[in-house]
């Protein structure tokens, strides 16, 4: 990545960042109805340092199509908690069993496996709550629900969870491998580069070259997330390492090896750049971001 194209993203995050952060606050239950402890728990997973990834997609995607960020906002919190609520539940003893997630213990250790659920069955609630209430016209707020709908549910997000974890099967090879990381996490990214464009009624070109975008930036940063699971530092990233290789999962390095599976990565945002070459002005951000994606340590 240029230095220009990495200062652009540390300027857009500096100023994005506590927007969203804002917002996803306000948008927590405020009721009776709703127990001390669940809110608390929802709060701690929804509002832990990450890197807010998804949601800056929602918005970059809107702002390339000429849109609003204050009106894509509601879009970028519902993707964030559907995030919020995947990495509680994949935390979860009966799924990846990990104790660390943000640079903290993860929700179910602080509050107990019940309340994890509970807290994540809320947030994923909640995503299409703040998403209704979206200050746009109907047919707008439909699509939007539908599309993450499909995305977080049984054919994408949970179908490539299911997957995940069920372990490899004999004979095992990369498309299978490939299929999981599409949906368990390329689902998520391309539904936020999908509901930026919806919001600012983007042109059926921009949506196709958006949803190229994402395509591939979505299986870079699955396959960058496993390469970073055998060559990051835990402290940096905020998780524990190693786990992948102890859980006997599928991952990229373990089908194709470090380098090969790094090459593949770097092909895949070249292939994200490229898929932006037609779009016009405004989609610097997001070229910035598929750099980071690869060249992420965190
Ligand atoms: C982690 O995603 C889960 C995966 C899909 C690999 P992120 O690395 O974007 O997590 P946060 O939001 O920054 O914590
Ligand atoms: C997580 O994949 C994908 C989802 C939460 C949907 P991983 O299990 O590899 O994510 P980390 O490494 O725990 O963040
Ligand atoms: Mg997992
Ligand atoms: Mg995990
Ligand atoms: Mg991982």
């Amino acid at each position: 990545m240029t230095e220009t194209l990495q200062d652009l993203l540390v300027h857009y995050t500096e100023r994005v960042r506590p927007r969203v952060d804002r917002a996803l606050e306000a948008a927590l239950p405020r009721g009776d109805g709703c127990p001390r402890r669940l809110r608390e728990a929802m709060h701690y997973g929804l509002l832990a340092p990450g890197k807010r990834l998804r949601p800056m997609l929602v918005l970059m995607a809107a702002e390339a199509c000429e849109g609003s960020s204050a009106q894509a906002m509601p879009a970028a919190c519902a993707v964030e908690m559907v995030h919020a609520y995947s990495l509680i539940h994949d935390d979860l003893p009966a799924m990846d069993d990990d104790d660390l997630r943000r640079g903290r213990p993860t929700c179910h250790k602080v509050f107990g496996e019940a309340m994890a659920i509970l807290a994540g069955d809320a947030l994923l609630t909640l995503a299409f709550q703040t998403l209704a209430a979206m200050d746009a016209p109907a047919a707008v707020v439909a699509s939007c629900c539908a599309a993450l709908a499909e995305a977080a549910g049984a054919e994408q997000l949970v179908g490539g969870q299911a997957d995940d974890v069920d372990g490899p099967r004999p004979g095992a090879d990369l498309a299978v491998l490939e299929a999981i990381h599409r949906r368990k996490t390329g689902s998520l990214f391309g539904v936020s580069l999908r509901l930026g464009a919806l919001v600012a009624k983007a042109k059926p070109s921009q949506h196709a070259a958006l949803a190229r975008y994402s395509r591939a930036v979505g299986l870079a940063f699955q396959i960058v997330d496993d390469l970073l699971d055998v060559e990051g530092a835990g402290e940096v990233l905020g998780k524990r390492v190693g786990k992948d290789v102890d859980h006997g999962k599928l991952t990229f390095p373990g089908v194709l090896g470090i380098d090969a599976s790094r090459a593949r990565a770097r092909r895949l945002v070249d292939e994200a750049r490229a898929a932006l070459a037609d779009f016009g002005p405004g989609t610097a951000p997001l070229e910035a971001l598929a750099g980071f994606v690869l060249e992420r340590n965190r």
